[in-house]
Parts: structure tokens; sequence; C-alpha cells
């Protein structure tokens, strides 16, 4: 088979939230293995929710996510890491180190009744080293600066080894160099270790340059397809040039 194997399938998503908004209408996507989707639109767009949907947080009003060939999403959750929103530590005074948190994220693979064993200490320092954070271990995750917790959780969702990583905005916040930074990290985690990803973002300059592909959405689907296409189709570009005019007009209840 030529196919590159299928990661996820989301087929007619749509999403009602408990208040009766609709978060999300019609989504359609099919992701292959290596690829690396931006995911972008507005503010409340409706990407945390997509996001949510495909770890099973969120139920589907209609429509159906396949996760790795199977619609029982908790089955094969244990190959997908996920970067919440501000996943980034606010709280100064948070106690964990950043040794601790990045441990924690191996909790899927150790298991919870086998504790932490050798080979996953191991795995652990290799993280940090790969992510540049190893000389940093000792120090409490609350006192990084933003770009230095945002790679440490990064190493906590990859140190569990997953297949599909999904990163719900996490350059917000970060300097300039740590975004450039995070984006080389990204794009070697992808290309060299066939990475699928996930990128939720709103800085469309840089991810349309390490992404392959661009779902463009508020609430409904504006674009799914080829970078090369997204950047070609200049109707979407005048759209995205003046996201807040134009995309604010879409029906939003
Ligand atoms: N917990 C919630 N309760 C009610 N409405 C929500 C909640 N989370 C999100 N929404 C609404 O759902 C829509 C999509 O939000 P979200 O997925 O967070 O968008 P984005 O991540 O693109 O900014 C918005 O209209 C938002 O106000
Ligand atoms: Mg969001």
């Amino acid at each position: 088979m030529s196919e590159a194997k299928s990661i996820l399938e989301i087929r007619d998503l749509t999403v009602k939230l408990s208040n009766g908004v609709t978060a999300l209408e019609g989504i359609n996507i099919d992701v292959k293995q290596k690829d690396l989707i931006a995911l972008i639109g507005p503010n409340g767009a409706g990407k945390s929710t997509l996001l949510k949907a495909i770890l099973g947080l969120i139920k589907p009003t209609s429509g159906s996510v396949t996760l790795f060939g199977s619609k029982d999403l908790s089955k094969n959750l244990k190959y997908v890491g996920y970067v919440p929103q501000s996943a980034q530590a606010r709280d100064p005074n948070l106690p964990f180190s950043v040794y601790e948190t990045v441990l924690l994220g191996r909790t899927p693979v150790a298991g919870l009744l086998h504790g932490m064993g050798a080979k996953d200490r191991e795995k652990v320092d290799e993280t940090l080293k790969m992510f540049g954070i190893y000389e940093l271990k000792d120090r409490k995750i609350g006192q990084l600066s933003g770009g230095q917790s945002q790679r440490v959780f990064l190493a906590k969702a990859m140190v569990a080894e997953p297949k599909l990583l999904l990163l719900d905005e996490p350059t917000s916040g970060v300097d300039t160099s740590s975004k450039k930074e995070f984006y080389n990290i990204l794009d070697k985690l992808n290309k060299e270790r066939g990475i699928t990803v996930i990128l939720s973002s709103h800085d469309i300059g840089v991810i349309t340059k390490i992404a392959n592909r661009v779902l463009c959405l508020n609430r409904s689907q504006f674009f799914c397809g080829e970078n090369e296409d997204f950047q070609a189709d200049i109707e979407i570009h005048k759209l995205y040039e003046h996201p807040v005019e134009l995309m604010e007009h879409h029906d939003h209840p």
C-alpha cells in the first residue's frame, strides 16, 4: 500500500455545547501518519473543542471520530500526547520539579500499579536532554520562563512516546526566539521521528512553514487541504489577512 496509515478520521463532526452553542459543525479531515496539521482560526473558532473531541473529552452531537482505526477513543489514547492550552505553569509555588513533571508524563506507559522503573527514568533523562532542559531538572516548574516551561510540557507529552501529538496554542505567551526554537523541535519530531502532529495556533506565518496541511475553521470548515493549496488560495488568504472582519461575519450564535 502506498497510502500512509490513517491516524485519525473525522466525519461530519458537529458539537453542540450544553449551553446551546454550536462550537463545531460539519468538520471532516483524514489525518495520515507523519502529517503536521496546522489548525487555525480566530478565538472561539472551535480549535480547542476539536482537540477535546479527538481525545473523547467532549462527545460529538453527530458525526464521528476514529482514532487509530477505532471509534472507542479510550482504547488508543495511550498513543496520543496532549498539551492543553495554557499548560505553562502560572503558579510560582507549584511544588513539582521539571524532572517530576516529565516523569509524570510517563505514567501511561509505566502504569500506575507497577510504578516507574529504571527504563522509565532513562527515558526521562533522554527526553530532558533532547529538549535541552536537562540542566533545569531540579528547578520548580513555576519558576521557569514561558519558553522553558513550554518545552517541559512538550517533553512531558513526548516521554510516553506518542504517535500523535495534539498541541493547543503551545506558543501563546512565549517570546519570539523561544517560538522559533519550539517550531524547530516540532519540525524535527515530525520529520525525523515521524510523529504526527496537530497544532492549533494563531501564528499562521510560522506554522504554515512547517505544516504540510492546514485545517482552517471558524465553527464550520473554511479550508482543509495541502499547505501549498492553502497558500495559493487567494480567497482564503484574503480572508485570513482580514480574519476579524470577514470571519466574524460568519453567522456565530
Ligand atoms: N466550557 C465551555 N462552556 C461554554 N462554552 C464554551 C466552553 N468552551 C468553549 N465554549 C465556546 O465554544 C466555542 C468554541 O470555543 P473553543 O473551542 O475554545 O475555540 P478556540 O479554541 O478556537 O478559541 C466558543 O463559542 C466558546 O465560547
Ligand atoms: Mg482554544
